[in-house]
């Protein structure tokens, strides 16, 4: 009840103060009285146990600053980030919409966050028992030639610290960071991240798997290559997918619906959907899949699970129905 009060609050002022009052809330030593417990529903997938198949998808806590009152909302594992190596602002405000009449949100952000090590010490006090990954990206300063540098040095930073690394190429908000997933931008990344957990394996002993988080605003050949190209490359697995550019049969008013950026939640689900296919069509049964966009009810997740996912994200569901949708989508999928 409490939750639902402070929910419906926050659905009443600016998108962006209401995400920062959350997650101010979420980092207070009382955040782990409120939200839900669930039913174990384990998935083992890249030699991990995930406690459910429910995860919050990345770009909610982007420094790493919650991550103890969200594991107290019923999520079998939690994604954090986009970090960079350098800290950074992010584009020009307002750059984060609500369009509650489609059930969306539109943002662009463009990575703000507080640096590879601001996350790294928040994770280190957090001391987390559950399934954490780590999304990285490169510095908006960084050209895309100089991008696998960011993305190395994230990964050093980070992979002895969490259970899996996401490394994202899909974020529209970044000028020209989608070009990474094409031709040999892609080749040259993938095999740059292989070495580097490779490296990392062998002086520490552990192996991280790394995921790559692809667009839905691909055709069918693009997606045929990447999926191949990160298959080959020996990467671990594929989320699919980020927040889409494109704009189709919004009910928000214009002022809202044509705000730039990505879009997300309930107008993303088909584009989303017809990627899942796509990848998993050509990567074969075995290859790991996180679906993510528009699961905004326990049918669109059971969809994602039927079209081939090993494991779901939210992002935007999370922001309009909070850990109730979590439990009931946990519940739903047992
Ligand atoms: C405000 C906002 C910020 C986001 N930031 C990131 C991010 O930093 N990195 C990332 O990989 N995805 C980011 N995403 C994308 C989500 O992780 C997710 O892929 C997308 O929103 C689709 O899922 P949804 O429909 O459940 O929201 C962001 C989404 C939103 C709404």
């Amino acid at each position: 009840m409490l939750e639902f009060i402070a929910r419906k609050s926050l659905q009443q002022i600016p998108a962006e103060l209401a995400h920062d009052l959350a997650i101010k809330a979420l980092s207070s030593p009382f955040a782990t009285l409120t939200g839900c417990t669930t039913k174990d529903n384990p998935v083992e997938l890249m030699g991990i146990r995930f406690p459910n198949p429910v995860g919050l998808a990345a770009g909610f806590d982007k420094n790493g600053d919650a991550i103890k009152g969200l594991s107290a909302q019923g999520f079998g594992f939690i994604e954090i980030g986009t970090i960079t190596p350098k800290p950074q602002a992010g584009n020009e405000k307002p750059r984060l919409f609500r369009l509650k009449p489609d059930q969306a949100i539109i943002n662009r952000m463009g990575f703000n966050n507080k640096g590879i090590d601001h996350l790294v010490k928040q994770v280190k006090a957090a001391q987390f028992k559950g399934v954490l990954g780590i999304n990285i990206g490169k510095n908006k300063t960084t050209a895309n030639e100089d991008a696998l540098k960011d993305y190395v040095h994230c990964f050093e930073k980070a992979h002895g610290l969490c259970d899996y690394i996401t490394v994202n190429i899909s974020s529209p908000n970044t000028p020209d960071l989608r070009d990474l997933q094409n031709d040999q931008a892609l080749t040259d990344l993938l095999n740059g991240m292989k070495q580097a957990q490779l490296q990392a394996q062998q002086e520490s002993e552990k192996y991280t798997p790394i995921l790559v988080k692809i667009s839905p605003d691909q055709t069918q050949e693009q997606l045929q290559f990447m999926t191949r190209q990160i298959i080959d490359s020996g990467m671990d697995g594929i989320i699919c997918t980020n927040t889409t550019i494109a704009r189709k049969d919004l009910q928000s008013p214009q002022a809202l619906s044509e705000q730039a950026g990505g879009l997300s939640g309930a107008p993303l689900l088909s584009a989303a959907n017809d990627t899942l296919q796509c990848v998993r069509q050509c990567a074969g049964s075995d290859f790991p899949i996180v679906a993510v966009g528009g699961i905004m009810s326990e049918e669109d997740a059971k969809e994602k699970m039927e079209l081939g996912a090993n494991l779901i994200q939210i992002y935007t569901g999370f922001v309009y129905h909070g850990s109730g949708l979590i439990r009931a989508i946990n519940n739903a999928l047992m």
